[in-house]
């Protein structure tokens, strides 16, 4: 039973719940990864990578080591590093062969870079919208995008818990499209038995400093496929002058870039795996334990554990009930702040309402994908630009594209439950990270209960 609190808000001039910092690192480094960084330098690669066919085309012994360890972890046949999530994203995207003018469905939900990936390869990302519980996307909105210019559904598992990937994985199946999975935040999430990651043909790691595990910066793309873990290698490494050279007619038209991770990179993430599934209990523990302790408070629902799924909760998103709370998810967060608590508002704003979608003719990637998408149909009816028809090869049709593109695809109010979950329900803290313990955690709490009363009585 919670007894109520009288102590003056932190946000009212009272002492705060919590007065320190948080800790920064959120992974465990010690004497592992120090002992591996010494090894490196000693031996003096500090890359193994070189754009030559050859064995130095997949990397040094450090990057082939972690490679199978992730292969090994994640049970998939292979195991490609980037030297980011963002890279290991594009190079899937690339190695799936998307191209000018393709639509590839995803989430607005997420991180700019799942987004981006696509737009790297001149191809139009098309929102679908997400569900309330997962925050991953909706299978149905999903369906009803599917256009015979679709070539892949690029779905995310954000926060920690899997997408619906059995159903999506169904969808992609019945319409022959590829499936990617976006999997930087849920690294040992399950669904229906599967790693999240492995469903679809390629499932993408990130190693930056913020995530379960790190290398400073780094990515890892999983498949079974040998043919996209062919590509990808390519891809990652200049592949455009190796391709001739080794006789693969077939793939003259892969171009590469420098995704190489670097051995100290690689020599880091070796420790690191062996602590996957240490820090992993660690945050589900303390989830468990703050999802308990929040029962009592009725205006959040605190992150919904789906039947035959896993959570790792790389964050621990909760919904706001603005009508239950009797304040607004704006007086709650910032009181939480002023008592010096992890809290925030909202995730991302829905990633089409970002300047760059809601301008999509000055980027000169999207302006391209447009165009093509555009000249893949037949002219619209309404088409209004003042050009003549006869000149509609003459691309990109820049006021054409500005209005009608960028209300097909991003205007505001196209995903509902992105928005809302961003405008008024979600708030996120990341409380249950390592070196965290059930001190935050029950910090956590003495601090909901004495914000809610205190704004409760001032509302009264
Ligand atoms: C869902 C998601 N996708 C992609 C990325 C990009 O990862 P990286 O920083 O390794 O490029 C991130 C990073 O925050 C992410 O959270």
């Amino acid at each position: 039973m919670i007894k109520k609190t009288k102590s003056k808000l932190a946000i009212h001039g009272g002492s705060p719940v919590r007065s320190s910092p948080y800790p920064i690192h959120s992974t465990m480094l010690d004497d592992a990864e120090e002992k591996q960084l010494i090894e490196t330098i000693r031996k003096g690669h500090l890359s193994g990578f070189s754009a030559r066919p050859g064995d130095r085309f997949l990397g040094g012994e450090k990057v082939i080591e972690l490679e199978e360890h992730f292969a090994k972890k994640f049970n998939v046949k292979f195991a490609v590093s980037t030297n980011s999530a963002t890279s290991s994203l594009h190079s899937a995207i690339s190695a799936i062969g998307i191209r000018e003018g393709d639509e590839v469905i995803t989430s607005p939900f997420t991180m700019s870079a799942t987004g981006s990936s696509i737009v790297m390869q001149n191809a139009v990302p098309v929102f679908a919208d997400i569900e309330d519980r997962t925050f991953g996307l909706d299978p149905a909105s999903v369906e009803k995008l599917i256009s015979k210019k679709t070539k892949a559904i690029l779905t995310v598992n954000i926060l920690g818990h899997p997408s619906r990937l059995k159903e999506l994985k169904e969808i992609a199946d019945k319409y022959n499209l590829f499936l990617i999975e976006d999997n930087a935040q849920s690294p040992m999430a399950e669904n229906h038995g599967k790693l999240a990651g492995t469903v679809g043909d390629i499932g993408i790691l990130s190693l930056n400093y913020h995530k379960c595990i790190q290398t400073g910066e780094g990515g890892i793309a999983l498949t079974n496929d040998p043919n996209l873990a062919e590509r990808l290698r390519l891809i990652r490494n200049h592949g455009e002058v190796v391709v001739g050279k080794i006789n693969k007619g077939h793939m003259t038209n892969q171009l590469g870039w420098n995704y190489r991770l670097s051995e100290l990179q690689a020599a880091v993430g070796i420790p690191q795996i062996k602590k996957l599934d240490y820090l992993t209990k660690i945050r589900s523990d303390l989830a468990s334990m703050l999802i308990k302790e929040l029962e009592p408070f009725n205006f959040l629902t605190p992150p919904v554990i789906e039947p035959e799924s896993s959570h790792v909760f790389y964050l621990f998103g909760m919904r706001f009930h603005e009508h239950d709370a009797g304040f607004s998810r704006k007086e709650f967060v910032n009181a939480m702040k002023a008592e010096g608590i992890a809290l925030n508002e909202g995730y991302v704003l829905p990633m089409y309402l970002e300047p760059m979608y809601q301008n999509p003719h000055l980027t000169p990637q999207l302006n391209v994908a447009l165009s093509s998408n555009f000249l893949k149909d037949e002219l619209p009816e309404n088409f209004t630009n003042n050009r003549s028809k006869h000149d509609h090869k003459k691309c990109p049709y820049e006021s054409h594209i500005k209005e009608n593109y960028s209300n097909k695809f991003y205007s505001p109010g196209i995903c509902p439950i992105a928005e809302k979950m961003h405008e008024s329900e979600i708030c996120i803290t990341d409380i249950c990270k390592y070196p965290n313990s059930e001190k935050e955690i029950l910090e956590f709490v003495e601090a909901v209960k004495k914000v809610s009363d205190g704004l409760l009585s001032l509302n009264a």
